[in-house]
């Protein structure tokens, strides 16, 4: 298995997790299309596509990319364009001007640097896009703590263990579906808002701390970031 999500994982989630940022779909879009003409998303981490297949619907038209194959191959049978690929190492592609990581995404740890991959998308990101070029994220704050959620479908079980030291905060997920048992752990990092601000400021991003996306509150120990390119 490659990436961070199983194939059964990665239906749990489609399943279970995909309405996350439904309230929040519409203040996007509109943020989007009042940014600079010709609207292009890219949707980094963008999962089963749920987002990119909403914002078409609003408009926006878009591509995305997700590091594991068994979410891009969900999204692709849903007719969008999505490829695989690490936020780690991203290209922008060209007309981009909006880029969008919801669910977390640039908290992730990649295997490869240790860090997350929040400064390396926003410094392609900043490079890339047109003055007034836009920039959403949401990322776990110093204050997402360890608890032990369980959620159920109807063929499957999850639980999730979350713990925390200093900034490291360590996720290990069971998940079983029908006899078949499976454990993926997922390591993010816990950022503080005011020098994340301040590391995106010195890239030369202008940046809104939000603590949510427009009606839509963000989950427990999150915050996010508007970026605009001046
Ligand atoms: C919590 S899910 C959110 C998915 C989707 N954006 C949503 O809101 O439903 C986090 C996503 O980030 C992706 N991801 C994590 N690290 C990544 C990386 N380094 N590059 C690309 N995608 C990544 C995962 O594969 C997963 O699809």
């Amino acid at each position: 298995m490659s990436g961070l999500y199983s194939p059964d994982l990665a239906r749990i989630h489609a399943e279970g997790y995909n309405d996350t940022f439904d309230e929040a779909h519409d203040w996007l879009a509109a943020q989007i299309l009042h940014g600079p003409a010709n609207a292009h998303l890219f949707d980094i981490g963008c999962g089963d596509g749920t987002w990119l297949s909403v914002a078409e619907d609003r408009g926006v038209m878009g591509e995305g990319v997700d590091l594991s194959p068994a979410f891009v191959e969900i999204a692709q049978a849903r007719g969008l364009l999505v490829k695989q690929g690490n936020a780690a190492d991203i290209r922008i592609p060209k007309g981009t001007t909006a880029i969008t990581c919801l669910g977390e995404v640039l908290s992730y740890i990649d295997a490869t640097t240790k860090r997350d991959t929040l400064l390396p998308v926003a410094r392609a990101a900043f490079d890339a896009l047109p003055s007034g070029g836009l920039l959403f994220a949401d990322l776990i704050g110093p204050r997402c703590l360890p608890k032990a959620p369980r959620n159920t479908g109807i063929d499957w079980q999850m639980r999730i263990e979350v713990t925390v030291e200093r900034d490291l905060l360590t996720r290990r997920i069971e998940t079983q579906v029908g006899d078949r048992f499976d454990t993926v752990i997922h390591q993010q990092s816990r950022r503080h808002p005011a020098s994340t601000k301040q590391a995106l400021e010195a890239i030369g991003w202008r940046c809104e701390i939000l603590d949510s996306y427009g009606p839509a509150g963000l989950l427990r120990g999150r915050f996010a970031i508007k970026l605009t390119k001046p």
